[in-house]
């Protein structure tokens, strides 16, 4: 089966499970919730039901500890819904399973069930650490995809110069006028980079790095989405800070800047 239509039929049981009459109001945003960032969740709105990733079509279980497994339908204040993954698939679980296809299937399903707003958030390695804090939250500006895959197959040619929306970082800025921007590159992982490769990826260009969100962001491109990308710095990449690094450290990071990142959120959806 085609990944589109599977998206299609997953949309269809979502729409069905959220429990909402959603006949002329369509789930507005959606989120993505990486390592650290479902604690920030909460604050985003009211929960109106919570269905488990392994009640949809095409979707598995995230095979990572804090990484969470289930979708959450939020209604805001100001009444928007919103759809938020609490975990995500990465390319590093394959080749196993789906491969690409399950990496960006959430994506998929999303926009298939109406959403025209995806925000991508993610726990990723900081390459300048003259500039950033652990903690610090930092805009998506562009990205370099080193994962060596891509969700697009085919002769479909899609344009790349904008994934993340300027719109919709200018509105963030205009409510935290203290983010910074910077470039994301992903590798496939699941090991961390050699202090070697960090050095690469500095001299590339790169300010954070990380192991998801461009195969997302380049499957919401195709459908047509507005894209905000959100990196949580949660530690110097190897061999800039002396430390070796561990996953237990990154999910800490997280929880402790998560509340500032909901309220955050929270004020991005109603803007919208
Ligand atoms: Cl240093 N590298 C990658 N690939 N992912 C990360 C990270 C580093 N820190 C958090 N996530």
């Amino acid at each position: 089966k085609d990944p589109y239509t599977l998206a299609g039929e997953a949309a269809a049981a979502l729409r069905a499970a959220a429990g909402l009459d959603l006949s002329d109001a369509a789930f507005d945003v959606a989120f993505v919730m990486g390592s650290g960032w479902v604690p920030a969740a909460d604050a985003i709105g009211e929960t109106v039901r919570e269905i488990p990733f392994t009640d949809l079509p095409g979707f598995r279980a995230p095979a990572v500890a804090g990484h969470g497994g289930k979708i959450r339908v939020v209604r805001t204040a100001a009444g928007r819904h919103a759809l938020i993954f609490l975990g995500r698939t990465h390319l590093y679980e394959s080749p196993s399973g789906l491969g690409v296809d399950a990496v960006v299937h959430g994506v998929r399903t999303a926009a298939a069930a109406g959403v025209r707003t995806l925000v991508l958030t993610n726990a990723a390695g900081g390459l300048r650490p003259e500039t950033q804090n652990v903690g610090d939250p930092v805009l998506i500006s562009d990205h370099i995809n080193l994962t060596g895959a891509n969700p697009i197959t085919g002769t479909t040619f899609i344009d790349l110069t904008e994934v993340y929306s300027r719109r919709l970082r200018a509105l963030v800025r205009e409510i935290d006028p203290t983010l910074a921007e910077g470039v994301y590159v992903a590798f496939r992982g699941p090991t961390y980079e050699t202090p070697a490769e960090i050095r690469m990826l500095r001299t590339l260009g790169g300010d954070m790095i990380g192991m998801s969100t461009v195969l997302e962001a380049i499957a919401a491109r195709e459908a047509n989405l507005d894209v905000l990308g959100i990196s949580l710095v949660t530690n110097p990449g190897a061999g800039l800070s002396g430390e070796p690094l561990n996953h237990e450290e990154v999910l800490e990071v997280g929880r402790a800047t998560a509340a500032r990142m909901g309220v955050l959120l929270a004020k991005v959806v109603d803007r919208l």
